[in-house]
C-alpha cells in the first residue's frame, strides 16, 4: 500500500424501510422498531469514497478528483438520489437497505469502475451520529 489516500464526498437523499421479508411482522418490529414503519423514512446520506494508489509523475495526481466525482455520480448518486432504496434501484434488488448493506452494494458497483487507483474504503453517514465504513473483504 502506497500510504496515500484521496477521498471524494457526495451527498444524496433517499428513503428506505428496514424489513426482512423472511421474518414475521412481530419479529421485524422487534428488530427494526420505527425503521420498519410501512411507508419508510428518509435520510440525507453522506457518502465518502476513498481510493489509494501511486502518484503519477506526469500529473502529480493519485487520481483526478474530477474523474472520481464523475464515476461516483454516474454509478451511484444518479441511481439512488431521491429514490426509495427498497424498490427503485436495480442493484439493490432483494437487499435490506441498511447502511451496512448499502456500502457493500456500492463497493460492488464501484470496484471495477475505478481505473488507475484502488478502492480503499466507502463510508456512509446515515445520521450525524451513525456512520458505516467498508474496506472490502479482508
Ligand atoms: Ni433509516
Amino acid at each position: 500500500m502506497p500510504g496515500l489516500y484521496i477521498t471524494r464526498r457526495e451527498i444524496f437523499s433517499a428513503s428506505h424501510r428496514l424489513w426482512n421479508p423472511e421474518l414475521s411482522e412481530k419479529q421485524n418490529i422487534e428488530m427494526y422498531d420505527k425503521c420498519a414503519n410501512p411507508n419508510g423514512h428518509g435520510h440525507n446520506f453522506v457518502l465518502e469514497v476513498t481510493v489509494t494508489g501511486d502518484v503519477k509523475k506526469e500529473s502529480g495526481y493519485l487520481m483526478d478528483f474530477k474523474k472520481l466525482k464523475t464515476i461516483i455520480r454516474e454509478e451511484i448518486i444518479s441511481k439512488v438520489d431521491h429514490k426509495h432504496l427498497n424498490s427503485d434501484v436495480a442493484f439493490l434488488k432483494n437487499v435490506i437497505p441498511t447502511a451496512e448493506n448499502l456500502v457493500r452494494a456500492f463497493w460492488q458497483v464501484l470496484e471495477d469502475k475505478i481505473n488507475g487507483a484502488k478502492l480503499f474504503s466507502i463510508r456512509l453517514r446515515e445520521t450525524e451520529n451513525n456512520t458505516v465504513e467498508y474496506r472490502g473483504e479482508e
